[in-house]
């Protein structure tokens, strides 16, 4: 059956590229044409979670409307069309990220999932002895730190964390110096969340793998901004969740390499995941319905398949260019304000722009921009290490889509301006 649908999507995937056209791609998207408090919504949170496309929302309810039913153990018409429609959607993870084989992309209900998963089946495979090392990043977000802090008092390994400079770029020497023969683990962010910094993973990748030592990359805001290929990439594990990439909510992906998924135990029991269940033994199914117990997400990989059909409908360097404009101008646009500062200048970034204002907590920016339809997020973000380490209790941060414009940033200015003129 796979070399079915992998016949099928190769004919799809051949099709000529869309023009970007912002008001055609604007008119898609139906969210962005609401008002919020009386003026037209300005979308800038799209780090936490991006806007769906009409094609997706269709795709669930087409889902619910005519092929509703249980996958993998029907027989019948419906749970046929189902089981098909739902890996289809995994062939086309495993296109997007370029796996070897649909066997390493295991749906789960997100990155959060992904990374306890492998840290609790990694732990009771025997990885992590008592003096065992994981090296993560001082900018991770903390769906890839308290994992391992759970991990980690159960069975008295250590984390040890690669520091970042006053730009937010990772210090790579320091990271070279944290390698030892203790370290079993390398999980690193790709793209921050929080400060929009692009990290080296390439580089991280083969030192750590010089070592001998496994990778894991949290790609949750890298997937729906650049060009992923996990083959070039090298990377043992690859984790993201697809309503960060225009896909609904509930369901996420964990790519990891087959040797390496091998050699760990089942994450939770239940149906679908075993070949024979006696009351002495169970023996598992192979990969990926070993990782897959229950009744999935259905609609939820579906629908994440229909976003990565409308992902792909552009080419990436096209998404890359605006998303770049967007920011380009952006920060050009913050840095005539006085007393804005922006948090994170790393060399490489993706379109989050974070900031201070003098005198002004980052709350009240959020809760007064807000009454101009200006959606931005406010807080830690789920890094409180990288508030510590500037030393902040929170930023206010404006995240960038492709289906953003530069008329909405000018918006957001003049946002920006009536608060600090009320704060004066
Ligand atoms: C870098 C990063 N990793 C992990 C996550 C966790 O994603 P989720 O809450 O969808 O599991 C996020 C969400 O903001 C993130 O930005």
């Amino acid at each position: 059956m796979e070399s079915d649908i992998q016949a099928d999507s190769k004919i799809k995937t051949e099709r000529s590229k869309r023009t970007f056209n912002i008001d055609e791609i604007r008119n898609e998207f139906p969210i962005l044409k609401r008002t919020v408090n009386g003026k037209q919504l300005v979308y800038f949170d799209n780090a936490a979670t991006t806007q769906k496309p009409q094609s997706v929302i269709d795709e669930i309810a087409h889902y619910y409307t005519f092929e509703n039913a249980n996958i993998h153990r029907g027989l019948h018409f419906l749970s046929e069309v189902a089981t098909e429609s739902y890996e289809q959607a995994r062939l086309k993870v495993k296109e997007y990220i370029n796996a070897l084989s649909v066997s390493e992309i295991l749906f789960v209900r997100g990155a959060t999932e992904a990374i306890n998963l492998l840290a609790n089946t990694m732990c009771r495979a025997g990885m992590f002895g008592e003096d065992a090392e994981i090296i993560i990043s001082q900018m991770e977000h903390h769906a890839n730190i308290v994992p391992w802090q759970l991990m980690c008092e159960r069975k008295g390994a250590q984390l040890k964390v690669i520091p970042i400079d006053d730009n937010g770029d990772l210090i790579m020497d320091e990271y070279e110096k944290l390698i030892s023969e203790k370290t079993k683990l390398v999980s690193v962010v790709h793209t921050s969340n929080s400060l929009g910094t692009i990290n080296p993973v390439k580089e991280i990748i083969d030192i750590a793998h010089k070592n001998g030592i496994p990778v894991l990359i949290d790609g949750s805001q890298a997937v729906q901004h650049q060009k992923i290929d996990v083959q070039e990439l090298d990377c043992d594990y690859f984790v993201f969740s697809g309503h960060k990439m225009y896909g609904p909510t509930g369901i996420g992906v964990l790519y990891g390499k087959t040797e390496m998924l091998d050699k760990l135990p089942p994450y939770q029991g239940g149906g679908d995941m075993i070949r024979t269940v006696t009351f002495e033994e169970t023996t598992f199914d192979d990969l990926p319905n070993k990782f897959e117990a229950g009744t999935p997400n259905i609609a939820g990989g579906i629908g994440l398949g229909k976003a990565i059909d409308y992902i792909r409908s552009f080419d990436m360097n096209d998404i890359i260019a605006h998303e770049n404009k967007l920011l380009d101008y952006a920060t050009e646009q913050v840095q005539k304000i006085d007393g804005l500062k922006i948090i994170g200048t790393a060399k490489e970034k993706c379109s989050v722009l974070s900031f201070v204002l003098d005198g002004i907590h980052p709350y009240d920016i959020g809760t007064i921009i807000d009454t101009d339809g200006i959606a931005i997020r406010t807080g830690h973000h789920c890094t409180q290490p990288i508030m510590q380490r500037y030393d902040l209790p929170a930023t206010s941060r404006a995240s960038f889509s492709f289906y953003n414009t530069t008329e909405e940033v000018d918006k957001f200015i003049v946002g920006l301006k009536k608060v600090i003129s009320m704060f004066k």
